[in-house]
Parts: C-alpha cells; structure tokens; sequence
C-alpha cells in the first residue's frame, strides 16, 4: 500500500516537473522515456500537451504513456493522433493504445484505421479488432481483407480466419520413414522423388548443376534450365516436412564466349531462381555468402590490371550464395522444435564456436573425380544449424555425396539421388559402413529403389 503512494506521489510530482519544463526538450525526452509502470489513476493529463511536439519522438512517447493508462478519458485525444498525426509510428503507437483500452466503442475508430497508408498501422489495427474475434459484424469485416493488397495484412488474415484445418500427420514430426534412411538412388531426382510422400524430408540442402558450365549439365536453353530448377524444387518443397528448410548454393555463372568476335554471358541464376521458389511458396529466410580465398578462383581480373580502363573491369568472384527457405507454414519455429524430445534437443545443441554473420569464409574443395564439391565444412555448418539429430537430410544433386557422408558424420540420416553412374559409383567409395551402423548406407538403382517401395 505504501510503496503505491509513494509511487503515486513521485510520478505525479514528475507530471508537474515535466509541464515545468515542456520547452526542455532534452529533459522532456528523458523524462518520458523513463517513466516506467505507472498507477492505474496517474493524471495523464500532464502528457496531452506533448500530443502535438515538433519532435516525434515526444509525441510517440507520451502516446506510450498514455496508452499504458487505457483510460478512455483519453480516446479522443489518441484517436486525433491516429488519424492525422504525419508520423507513421505515432499512429501506430496511438492504434496499439486504443487497441489496449479494448472497449467496444474503439471498434469504429480501429477500422477507420485499416484504411490507413501504413500497413503496420493496419496490422495494429487489425490486432486491436481481434480482441472482439468471434462476433459476426467483425469477423465478416476482418475476414475479407483477405484480398488486401498488402502481404504482412493478408497473412495475419490467413492464418487468423482461414488457417488450414489441423492437419493430420502419418508419422511424428521428428521421425522419417526406414525406407529412405542412408539410402543413395542413381537415377533422376524429379522421377525418384516422385516415389517419396508428401512431407518425408526434415532439411534439403544441395548445389544444383551449373548452367551449361560443366559437361554433367548441357540443357537446350537458359529458360530449360530454370524450369528444370523448378521442377526439382517443386517436388522437394511436397516431400519437405512443414516448416523446415531448403539450403541452396548457386552462383552467377559464365558461360565462355563463342569465339573473340563475342562476349561470354553471365547467368545470376540465384537471382533468377529465387523468383520460382517464392511463387511456389517457399518462404525467404536469409541469403549466407560463402566466400572463399581470392587465390582459389578463377582470375577475371587479370586483364583490367593491364589496361585500366573503366567498363573493362572483372572483378574475381569470391563468393558464392547459400540462399535460406523454409516451407511456408503458419506455425512458428518453436513449433517444429517442441516437437523435439529434451534428449534430442540437448545432444543437437551447436557447442563451440559457430558463425555469427551471414558471410562464411571457408576454403573451396578441389578432389581428382568430381569437379564440384561441397567443403564438409560448409556441410557440416548447415547441418548443425538447421537440422536436428536422427532427421534426414535429402540432396537431389548428390554429386560425390558430401552431404551424406557428412550428415552420417552428425548424426543425421541422408538420402541422396545422383544421376550419373560415375558419381553414383564414387558416393559408393566414399560413404562406407561403420560397425555400429542401425540403418547401413543402401546404394540402389531407380528400379531397386522402386522394388523396395512395394
Ligand atoms: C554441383 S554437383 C553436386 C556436388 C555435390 N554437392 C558434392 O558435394 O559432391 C551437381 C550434381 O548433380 C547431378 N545431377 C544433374 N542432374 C541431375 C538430375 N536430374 N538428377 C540427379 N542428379 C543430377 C550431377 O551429375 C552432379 O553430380
């Protein structure tokens, strides 16, 4: 009781320094940034007179204030500031104060709000109204905004009014099926995923095969090649468990000239992929740049050392992209890592170092029989940070099998399809079978795969 007087007593006496005051900007701002909790009956008129500040770091303050009061003595004065106060924040700060008072008359001056120019200011809006989710009047109005123009706006609407039923799994979050354990399929990615059900892999990474770069990879056309892409990708977004993540490293290639009378074209396939992958649904995470040694890639730079001249410079590429998506879902990543046991979660835990920027320095890796593989460490980085251990692990373009032999390495299981014979036949060299091995590496042709399916 009488820490509440006192706490009474101090901020009304700092209502009335703060009107003492109101030309210090300086000790204004201070003041109102430190106000803290205050008591139910604080006289909040002491703020209106900042309501209308030159600075809007003032009037954002004294609306959070107010807004902590939720006393609709105030309304008017909050619903001025929404509708015409040229800072986006204040009025968001005066719609979320509003929102917090939730009374009933509130709801015509919120859904003026979702007209306004801001979407945030929208957004804010809309999560005041929620408050009342469940009455006719407002959930018919609510619900069609799902043809809003904006996506932050739309999306809140999905999942609020038309999320998907609660879906019915076959199998457990954490788990995958025997079936596809350490198993590598030579064969074609696109015909053998199409044997896999929907939501069987936990985490895809993969390095698709360059653009008409190396001699495992000749398509008819550019456009061939991204639809190609598409596909694959596609498939690997069905059979991805919700929620999870698909790890992609490509880069711009050059595809060399014809002869000296023309010029060598450069392909930003990242760039062009991405598009595919956010219409299908793929939800952008981040973009992690590997970059690796100047003295390990190829030198474009060589010729502008000679001559100097400006439009002539080719810098040498040092990086190359490792583009982040998550299949899209409604669900929030705790989500998927509840699914988790304690045990699990505990021994998946990154120890040690790990990076902390999204530029990742580390060496390329040449070997005598592919020409395009992955470093373990670039695998093991992304199997740490994005998977789970005992989930699978899938590579489409499982070239020398890197990502197998890693995942294995981690703990993780892998299933990997290779197209080419030669490779397929090296993936065999390289993972081997270890003692304690409960699901031991199966090589198997399309055809065998299919076998074991039936
Ligand atoms: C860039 S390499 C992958 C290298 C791999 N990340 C590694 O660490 O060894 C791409 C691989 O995809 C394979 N490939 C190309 N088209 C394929 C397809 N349609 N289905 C399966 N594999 C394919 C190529 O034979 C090549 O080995």
């Amino acid at each position: 009781m009488r820490a509440n007087e006192n706490m009474r007593t101090k901020t009304q006496n700092i209502g009335e320094q703060l009107l003492k005051n109101r030309t210090n900007s300086a000790y204004v701002l201070n003041t109102l940034e430190n106000l803290g909790r205050l008591p139910r009956d604080f006289d909040g008129r002491c703020l209106l007179e900042f309501l209308d500040n030159e600075s809007s770091t003032i009037r954002f303050l004294a609306v959070k204030n107010l807004g902590k009061l939720r006393n609709d003595a105030f309304l008017v004065f909050l619903t001025r500031i929404a509708q015409n106060d040229p800072d986006t924040n204040v009025r968001r700060e005066a719609v979320s104060a509003i929102g917090r008072m939730r009374k009933p008359d509130t709801k015509e001056i919120l859904f003026a709000k979702i007209k306004d120019k801001d979407p945030k200011v929208v957004c804010q809006a809309i999560r005041g109204l929620l408050i009342f989710k469940g009455e006719a009047g407002i959930d018919a109005k609510l619900s069609s905004l799902i043809d809003h123009e904006n996506e932050m706006v739309r999306q809140v609407i999905r999942k609020e009014y038309f999320a998907e039923k609660r879906k019915i799994y076959t199998q457990p979050h954490p788990e995958s099926y025997d079936y596809l354990k350490n198993v590598v399929v030579n064969g074609d990615t696109i015909e053998t995923m199409k044997f896999l059900q929907d939501e069987s892999v936990h985490l895809t990474f993969t390095s698709p095969p360059y653009y008409n770069a190396r001699d495992y990879s000749i398509y008819p056309s550019y456009k061939a090649y991204l639809e190609f892409l598409r596909d694959v990708f596609q498939e690997v977004y069905r059979i991805t468990k919700e929620g999870r993540f698909l790890l992609l490293n490509t880069s711009p290639v050059i595809v060399p000239r014809v002869s000296r009378a023309h010029s060598s074209k450069r392909y930003p396939i990242p760039f062009d992929i991405h598009h595919y992958l956010m219409e299908m649904g793929w939800e952008f995470i981040d973009d992690i740049v590997w970059e690796k040694p100047e003295a390990s890639v190829k030198n474009r730079i060589g010729g502008f050392m000679q001559h100097r001249k400006p439009l002539g410079y080719k810098p040498n590429p040092v990086t190359e992209y490792v583009m982040v998506y998550r299949k899209a879902t409604e669900k929030l990543l705790d989500w998927n890592i509840r699914s988790y046991d304690n045990k699990t979660v505990e021994a998946s835990k990154v120890s040690g170092r790990y990076e902390t920027t999204n530029v990742w320095k580390i060496d390329p890796c040449f070997d005598k029989i592919h020409s395009a593989i992955f470093p373990v460490e670039l695998c093991k980085r992304v199997i740490q940070y994005y998977s789970y251990k005992g989930d699978l692990v899938f590579d489409p373009f499982g070239g020398s099998g890197t990502v197998g032999k890693t995942a294995k390495m981690l703990d993780r299981y892998f299933f990997l399809t290779e197209k080419d014979k030669k490779y397929f036949s090296y993936i065999k060299e390289k993972i081997t079978m270890d003692l304690d091995d409960q699901f031991p590496p199966r090589f198997l042709s399309l055809n065998e795969f299919k076998e074991v399916l039936e």
